[in-house]
């Protein structure tokens, strides 16, 4: 028996019912469901649409069923159409006509959509959460590598001094910014649906803004085909966690060249590390790696939603209901990646030595010395050519800036004097950076207090 079935001469075809139903899916919202009802039916009793005494049956029926879920003794049926269905339909065989009161001035269509807000809005809070606890992660390593002297790259070729705490607060500048994205996503979906109707609302005199401050919404929407139809805040949460994961892929990429023998740069520890069925000797970065392959699901959930809200005619259409897999999905995997791949980067062995001895081979005080003649008076273009001839020469006799003789360094430019030796001093290339945003120390300084702040203003 549905719903509908005045309606409809025949039964729906049992592919046709197993195609429809979203419950699979949608069960996971029962709480919200449930809260939302609650609020609607305290709203249709205080506005006089319902018998107060109906209204209060139904809110503490709805809570018994809550309850019951959650202890196990209510099982969802998977044979419902939608959990908004299942417990209307519980409702109604436990209290009888009262719960038939229910869905008066609402559709599933209002509900659905303030559901999946009300969904969404926990979730962002615990992902915003989650990448909190990561920047603090973040901020404790960088905090102990200040002083830990690596190269940093272009083109993946060692290019310039930095030092590692440097090198991560990159990464936490852009989960600062996931975090404040979050923050824009949770503002566009805090506002309140229901009472949209179907689409044109209702002639019930309903009181909206009731409901919106007894489920905690900021605002109400306010057109109710919008109130319906709108799935931005999905679109916009799923593009914040593709942006999230791009980020996280980045920094897996990292951990992953760097644990591995070539590198050398960290070690991980066993316990985020696998071994191989095959070959003794191997220690696999699969937590990097799986977070890194992770990236593509949810990016491909986020095209799933854009192609699926794609020309879609106002108002609700039933390809909305492809809504939750994608985005429930997406926050799944990115809520395990932020959790785990925290964990792993708080247990690795920062190999500063390693990082050290990579830094004085490539050159990559080269700059500096340029600079250097620069400070002697000469032009850069000049300075340039002359440091790239000493760069030939080192290779070719295999020697370092560092190793070479005053003469020699005499021999390509009278400019030189002992001050070059200062001046190619990787720590003092890195220490002489110290523009607002630099790797030295006191810029880096200023960096984590930037963080810490943010850290502690984004606490809950
Ligand atoms: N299960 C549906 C969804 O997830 C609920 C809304 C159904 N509305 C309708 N008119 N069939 O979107």
């Amino acid at each position: 028996m549905k719903m509908w079935d005045g309606r409809f001469s025949k039964t729906l075809d049992n592919r046709v019912n197993a195609f429809n139903s979203s419950i699979s899916f949608d069960s996971r919202m029962y709480a919200q469901d449930i809260e939302g009802s609650i609020a609607h039916a305290t709203m249709l009793g205080k506005c006089g649409i319902i018998d107060v005494e109906d209204s209060k049956k139904i809110v503490s029926e709805l809570k018994n069923i809550k309850a019951d879920i959650e202890n196990g003794s209510l099982a969802i049926d998977p044979e419902a159409e939608d959990i908004h269905m299942f417990i209307e339909s519980v409702l109604t065989a436990r209290i009888g006509d009262a719960g038939k009161r229910l869905h008066t001035a609402r559709s599933r269509n209002d509900q659905v959509a303030l559901d999946i807000r009300m969904y969404c809005k926990a979730e962002i809070k615990e992902i915003k959460e989650l990448v909190i606890n990561l920047l603090g992660i973040i901020y404790e390593t960088a905090k102990e590598n200040k002083d830990t002297v690596m190269p940093g790259y272009t083109h993946l070729q060692r290019a310039q001094p930095l030092t590692f705490a440097h090198y991560i607060l990159a990464y936490a500048q852009m989960l600062m910014r996931d975090a404040s994205r979050l923050d824009d996503v949770y503002r566009r979906t805090d506002v309140m649906p229901l009472g949209s109707g179907a689409l044109a609302s209702t002639t019930y005199p309903i009181d909206r803004h009731f409901v919106a401050e007894q489920l905690g919404f900021a605002d109400v929407t306010a057109n109710s085909i919008d109130g319906v139809s709108d799935r931005d805040f999905v679109l916009e949460l799923s593009s914040a966690l593709s942006i999230l994961m791009m980020h996280l892929s980045r920094f897996s990429e990292e951990i992953i060249l760097w644990c591995s023998s070539e590198y050398s740069f960290i070690d991980l520890d066993d316990a985020y590390s696998t071994g191989s069925s095959i070959m003794p000797q191997k220690k696999n970065p699969d937590v990097a790696e799986l977070v890194r392959g992770k990236t593509g699901r949810v990016y491909g959930n986020m095209t799933a939603l854009f192609t699926m809200m794609k020309a879609l005619p106002l108002a609700y259409n039933k390809d909305m209901q492809e809504d939750k897999e994608a985005i429930f999905d997406s926050i799944d995997n990115v809520k395990l990646c932020l959790e785990v791949f925290g964990a792993m980067f708080a247990t690795i062995t920062v190999k500063k030595e390693k990082m050290r001895a990579a830094a004085s081979g490539g050159f990559i005080n080269a700059t500096d010395c340029a600079d250097y003649l620069v400070r002697r008076g000469l032009p850069f273009r000049d300075a340039y050519k002359i440091t790239g001839k000493l760069v030939a020469y080192c290779i070719e006799t295999s020697k370092t800036f560092e190793t070479l003789t005053l003469d020699e360094y005499l021999s390509f430019s009278d400019k030189f004097e002992n001050g070059v030796y200062d001046a190619v001093n990787l720590e003092n290339c890195v220490a002489d950076r110290k523009v607002y945003g630099g790797p030295a120390p006191a810029s880096v300084d200023n960096q984590l207090s930037i963080l810490n702040g943010f850290i502690e203003n984004n606490k809950n």
